[in-house]
């Protein structure tokens, strides 16, 4: 009896130990740029609504096309993010992604990071996948699926894509969920060269909920995401192809990024990260022994967390805390943007 109070006894301050950590976790703090500052129509020009002070634009999809856009320049490095509101309701089929990537110039090895979120049908959540390319690399996706735990439909949340050359971090608001440390076992599939920065709405019905079975639905349309808060830290760099890492001035840029709050990787940020990681994930590919036998060098495979995973590398249905997906139904199948 006193051993089993105090186990709850434990429970209880491991729990305050949680919530004391959650609130430690500093609030990311960047300047912001209006659209016009960083950004540049992209796609589907007629269903770009921006606001009147031009710091939030929204993307519409309808039946005539989707919409997007891309940053006026090519970063080398940086911490790129923005505010974003999902569409809400029936939103089968449809993809809003917030990524970077240099496949427009460069075909054949282009690098990229994602984010896609992945609409849904009525009452089941948009889940959001998160992906690294580097120099062409699209046969090895490397993607991790999770889902949110707040609706993204009704208000503005932060995402955001730190890339140095030592690490690529992904954020949800102030929560780091997802580091890739770059290693040697890498090579080139960690990106290395300059990216532009892309935010996009469109029509995915082959596949993006439940393997193409729902498609988008037209009558619930508009499909509107809203992006604001837009944040474009790195360095510029003129001329894409060939330009690489080399003026003195964007290393000192990256160094000053790297010693930043942004990039410093403390404790609570970690502990914060696990805990996400822990309650959310529901499909990673290093645990997908389906399609990847052998795990790559820079998975860090826990034991306890592998178990928890199908060899498919999807979240066994008994450790799924919400049981918002269907069960038994197909997941969508890996994605990478170069399908758009
Ligand atoms: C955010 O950063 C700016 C400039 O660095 C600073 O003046 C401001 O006080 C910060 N805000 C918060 C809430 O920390
Ligand atoms: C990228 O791919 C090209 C062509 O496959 C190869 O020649 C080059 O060495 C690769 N770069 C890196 C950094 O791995």
């Amino acid at each position: 009896m006193a051993g089993r109070r105090l186990l709850v006894a434990t429970a209880v301050v491991a729990a305050a130990a949680a919530v004391v950590a959650a609130a430690a976790l500093e609030a990311i703090n960047v300047t912001t740029v209006a659209f016009e500052e960083g950004y540049t129509p992209l796609f589907g020009f007629d269903n770009i609504l921006r606001s009147a002070d031009d710091r939030t634009v929204s993307l519409l999809l309808d039946r005539s096309t989707g919409s997007g856009f891309m940053s006026s320049s090519m970063y080398q490095h940086g911490f790129f993010s923005a505010s974003i509101k999902l569409p809400s309701d029936y939103t089968a089929g449809v993809v809003v992604a917030f990524y970077t990537s240099n496949g427009d110039v460069i075909e054949k090895r282009h690098d990229e990071l994602d984010f896609e979120f992945l609409g849904n049908i009525r009452g089941k959540p948009w889940r959001v996948q998160t992906n690294v390319y580097g120099n062409g690399s699209v046969s090895r996706g490397r993607e991790e699926r999770y889902l949110l735990p707040f609706d993204p439909t009704t208000e503005f949340h932060r995402y955001s894509i730190l890339w140095t050359r030592a690490a690529i971090v992904f954020f949800v608001d102030d929560v780091p969920i997802r580091e890739v440390r770059r290693t040697p076992a890498m090579t080139g599939d960690f990106p290395s060269k300059p990216m532009s920065i892309y935010a996009t709405v469109w029509d995915a019905s082959t596949w993006a909920t439940s393997g193409g079975r729902y498609r988008v639905n037209y009558r619930y349309g508009p499909f509107v995401a809203s992006f604001t808060d837009l944040a474009l830290l790195g360095c510029r760099v003129g001329d894409p192809i060939g330009q690489m890492l080399s003026s003195a001035a964007c290393t000192a840029a990256e160094d000053a990024l790297l010693a930043s709050d942004l990039a410093v990787m403390t404790l609570e940020k970690q502990q914060a990260m696990r805990r996400f990681r822990e309650q959310n994930m529901v499909y990673s590919y290093c645990y997908d022994t389906l399609r990847y036998p052998a795990p790559f060098l820079e998975c860090d495979v826990v034991e306890s967390e592998r178990r928890r995973f199908k060899g498919s590398g999807h979240l066994r249905l008994a450790f799924r805390r919400r049981r918002r997906t269907r069960p038994g139904s197909r997941p969508a199948r890996p994605t990478r943007a170069a399908d758009m």
